[in-house]
């Protein structure tokens, strides 16, 4: 088995994910072809990664020329059809399963026959988004943590059809990208998520039956437990609708108490504090 060599990456959704593992495509030398709805998100998402960039060169652990060239990689575009010479698509899309499989379904019509399509979902089956395509074989998950830049893991998901090349040839890309990627199978929550939701979501829980504060809550887990950031401050950066989410989808397939949403933060979701993307979550962001 040999994994087909990939070249040209498209990324599906530019939003905090999306854009992060298009900057870790660029850097990695893929020409890659970002798309979201609108230029407007197509060109915030790439002024995020300039300025990334730019913050690495201020650092020295970029070169002004190494910069250039890696934007250089990247356009945007709002036109599906911009993947027709994509050999790997990572979606990056919202977590509705309905909107991964249209999206799939568009995909397969555009891509060429031996392109990957790989999707970042964080708690939907990978399976299921393939059931999509007349072409299952394809499909993968490449799971990746926020942010993807600087998180080394990526979790390559073998769906139940997914080719041995497919799974391969996303591994490949994911350790070109400097990660440590590892190979699992589609099971709820995969690895990480499988065990860091229902911690995350006992976190929440103490927080009221300890009565205890969202800092000083982070300070436990922080100071006692080495954590390098506190529950609640990463709930906010994860986005606490993708949170709840997650909690959700792995409460309906495992039926288990501590992965269901806790109610505080099911109400947090449902007035729009969202954490750091909403500028509010359990702490307030400028
Ligand atoms: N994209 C690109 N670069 C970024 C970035 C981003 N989103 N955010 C920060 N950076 C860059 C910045 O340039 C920053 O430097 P600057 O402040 O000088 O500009 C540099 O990275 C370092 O940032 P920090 O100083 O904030 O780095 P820290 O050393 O504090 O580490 C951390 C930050 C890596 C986020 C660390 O706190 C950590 O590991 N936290 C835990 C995160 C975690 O657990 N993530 C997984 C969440 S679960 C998940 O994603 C699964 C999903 O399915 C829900």
């Amino acid at each position: 088995m040999t994994a087909p060599e990939i070249r040209r990456i498209g990324v599906v959704g530019l939003g905090a994910m999306g854009a992060g593992i298009a900057q870790l495509a660029i850097e990695a030398g893929y020409e890659t072809v970002g798309r979201d709805v609108s230029s407007e998100l197509g060109d915030a998402a790439s002024g995020r990664i300039a300025h990334f960039l730019q913050r690495k060169v201020d650092k020295e652990r970029m070169s002004v020329e190494e910069r250039e060239a890696a934007l250089g990689l990247l356009t945007t575009t709002t036109d599906l059809a911009g993947f027709a010479d994509c050999d790997l698509v990572i979606e990056a899309i919202v977590e509705e399963l309905d909107a991964k499989l249209e999206l799939f379904a568009a995909l397969e019509g555009i891509v060429g026959p031996d392109a990957i399509l790989a999707t970042n979902t964080s708690a939907l089956s990978v399976t299921e988004i393939a059931s999509s395509v007349s072409t299952p074989d394809r499909v993968v998950g490449m799971h990746f943590f926020n942010p993807a830049p600087l998180m080394p893991l990526v979790e390559i998901v073998r769906a139940e059809l997914s080719s041995d090349a497919a799974v391969e040839a996303a591994f490949q890309v994911g350790e070109r990208m400097g990660k440590r990627p590892i190979r699992c199978h589609d099971t709820p929550g995969f690895v990480v998520n499988r065990v860091l939701i229902p911690l995350l979501n006992d976190c929440i829980r103490v927080l009221d039956e300890a009565r205890v504060s969202p800092e000083d809550l982070d300070t436990a887990m922080t100071a006692g437990a080495g954590w390098p950031m506190g529950p609640c401050a990463l709930v906010d950066l994860v986005g606490i609708d993708v949170h709840v989410h997650a909690s959700e989808a792995l409460y309906e397939k495992l039926r288990e108490p501590r992965m269901a949403p806790p109610p505080r933060i099911v109400a947090m979701r449902n007035a729009g504090l969202l954490g750091r993307k909403s500028g509010r979550g359990f702490y307030v962001y400028d």
